[in-house]
């Protein structure tokens, strides 16, 4: 997802703006590039890929200038060249955006037959174009950027400067998040409150349809109908700290090990441990009368959807309907009066996740939302959020987050269970003591780095591997392909054992390994029959499972990875920490992008 942001200020900005794309860098991208008015005139350097070249290019060739904007692009029209890089001039305008303008192509053949020359491949610089045009038929700057948002349709956050008015940034949000930064004598607009947090922890948001005049002054935003409105000025949390990765190699591994205390915060906030029971948090909707839940999300949330839809339906005898929100939001699903909608999603931003939220809006039903950025778009269309306290998440790859909205879902469910009249007090006060047991045990898989490490460098001569589970195993098992995919670029599958002599048995042989993931449990057994079928054919086995999966399993394996002996309830919460440390080693024994793997982005905020 690209990054964008803008200052106004009295000291030379150009630095300042490379200082906040660098905190922006979490959210994937292929260019950057930053703009500024020197001498009254619109400057700019940009540069293909990391920032460090970008850096290269300002050393070379220094920008001066108090007023900049700046971008990182995730490439979605034009290759990921300099050419294509924001920001984007037309004759006296100078445009950063994140989003895509979907009716770009006839915007740009009508201003192309008025005579309007592109110099990129990019639907950004229409905008600067239709800009230019209305500058041309006498608006002022502000007006002109007004009356061109009007002609837009699609996603965009946009940061827009003009030569000959050195204190003039308009901002405007219609999809991906833009926020105002507030300092003294100096102004800020950015993509989100980390990217400004060196400069000020006093933010507005904007919402959709908002445009915003920024000056070293202040700030007015006005309404899509260019009515003067009022947001409100927030304290952003505290992030000043998620820049550094301590005495880790990347973030993810950072973020891996906070699980521990991430989930112990996340649960603390939901359970009160003393008295065995769910705290009275506010909910959106009353489980014990509702007679159906739909959840949708998108990667990694969508899984930890899919983990507590089993749960729900378990513990609560609630019924639930689950899909990946870029279906769900076509699929028109029917939503009866008496059911409820949850989503899940770390950055509370993704597009698909946020139109099935706004289907469910149409269809009437109450939303809650599991998120981990309070202040997202996500949050804040739904009648009730419920906060995943697992701090910033920098690492592409989603890790501490997925095991918090795990411990929001198992919260939940344990709410649901209670209210529906499913659980005795007994039960709920046994299922709060296992929950409050995950951070321990997570510790314990925790220490399990080296033998694991040791399995990395088997995946790392691989280029298939199929991962295996039953029950809340198998969306797991699919959790562990995303990660191995994503991070290192080996091809991955997540399969329900049972599924395995339908198909994918076909697969089988002695260069894919098959990780299987199976606490022992109640259906133990029929995963032990899966591995048979997989050993009978030379597979190779590596085996996640406890002291008595191991002692009963009694199947030769490449490497059995011996976890703690958990609770049935819990073993996905905790059985996600090897399967993202496997990920994660493989990746850097292969010197993949751990933290920004290739073509991917932190938050997907365009279909
Ligand atoms: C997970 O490792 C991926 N980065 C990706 O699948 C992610 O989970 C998905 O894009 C959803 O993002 P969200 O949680 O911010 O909505």
């Amino acid at each position: 997802m690209c990054g964008i942001v803008g200052m106004v200020g009295h000291s030379p900005v150009a630095p300042l703006i490379v200082d906040a794309l660098k905190r922006l860098e979490y959210r994937g991208y292929d260019s950057a590039g930053l703009a500024t008015i020197e001498a009254g005139q619109l400057v700019r350097r940009r540069a293909e890929g990391k920032l460090i070249n970008l850096e290269k290019r300002l050393r070379e060739e220094p920008l001066g200038g108090t007023i900049g904007i700046g971008h990182t692009r995730w490439a979605t029209h034009g290759v990921p060249n300099e050419t294509n890089a924001h920001p984007h001039f037309s004759k006296d305008v100078a445009i950063v955006h994140n989003g895509i303008i979907e009716n770009f192509a006839e915007l740009r053949e009508e201003l192309t037959r008025e005579g309007y020359e592109f110099a990129s491949q990019t639907d950004t610089e229409v905008v600067a174009h239709l800009i230019s045009r209305e500058l041309a038929r006498g608006a002022e700057p502000q007006h002109a950027a007004f009356n061109a948002l009007k002609r837009l349709k699609g996603a965009f956050a946009l940061a827009i400067m003009f030569r000959g008015d050195e204190d003039l940034i308009v901002g405007a949000r219609n999809g991906p998040p833009l926020a105002v930064g507030h300092g003294e004598g100096e102004m800020y607009v950015g993509s989100d409150a980390i990217a400004l947090a060196p400069f000020t922890d006093s933010i507005t948001y904007l919402e959709d349809g908002d445009w915003v005049v920024v000056r070293r002054s202040g700030m007015q935003i006005y309404d899509m109908n260019g009515a003067p409105v009022d947001r409100k000025r927030q304290q952003s949390v505290g992030i000043s700290f998620l820049v550094d990765k301590g005495n880790h190699r990347h973030f993810m591994e950072k973020e891996i090990h906070e699980q521990p205390e991430v989930i112990s915060h996340t649960l603390a906030h939901y359970l009160d441990f003393t008295e065995g029971r769910t705290k009275s948090f506010d909910m959106p909707f009353d489980f014990g009368r509702i007679e159906r839940l739909a959840i949708s999300a998108c990667g990694t949330a969508y899984l930890a959807g899919l983990i507590g839809k089993y749960w729900f339906e378990r513990y609560a005898r609630l019924p639930v309907d689950i899909d990946i929100a870029s279906e769900f939001r076509y699929r028109e699903m029917p939503l009866p009066k008496n059911s409820a909608a949850l989503f899940v999603s770390q950055s509370g931003e993704t597009a698909d996740t946020l139109a099935s939220l706004r289907y469910c809006r149409t269809e009437g039903v109450p939303i809650g939302a599991i998120v981990n950025v309070r202040e997202s778009t996500i949050a804040r269309e739904s009648d009730g959020v419920f906060p995943t306290l697992a701090g910033p998440e920098i690492g592409v790859a989603s890790t501490k987050a997925f095991t918090c909205q795990l411990s929001v879902l198992a919260s939940l469910c344990l709410r649901a269970a209670s209210e529906r009249g499913h659980i005795s007090r007994e039960e709920e006060k046994r299922l709060v003591h296992e929950l409050s047991e995950a951070p321990r045990f997570a510790t314990q898989a925790l220490k399990l780095g080296d033998q694991i490490e040791k399995v990395a460098r088997e995946l790392s001569q691989v280029h298939d591997v199929l991962y295996l589970g039953r029950d809340t195993s198998y969306p797991l098992a699919m959790e562990g392909a995303l990660k191995l995919k994503e991070i290192s670029y080996i091809h991955a599958e997540g399969y329900a054992a049972g599924e395995l002599k339908h198909g994918p048995i076909a697969l089988i042989d002695e260069s894919m390994p098959v990780i299987v993931i199976a606490p022992h449990d109640r259906i133990f057994e029929k995963t032990v029959s899966n591995m048979q079928e997989v050993a009978a054919r030379g597979g190779k086995i590596i085996l996640i499972t406890d002291e008595q999966g191991a002692a009963r399993s009694m199947i030769k394996t490449l490497e059995t990875i011996v976890m703690p002996e958990v609770p049935e309830f819990i073993a996905p919460i905790v059985y996600a920490l090897p399967v993202q440390m496997l990920a994660y080693y493989t990746a850097t024994i292969m010197g993949t992008d751990v933290d920004q793997p290739r073509n991917l982005a932190k938050s997907v905020t365009v279909e």
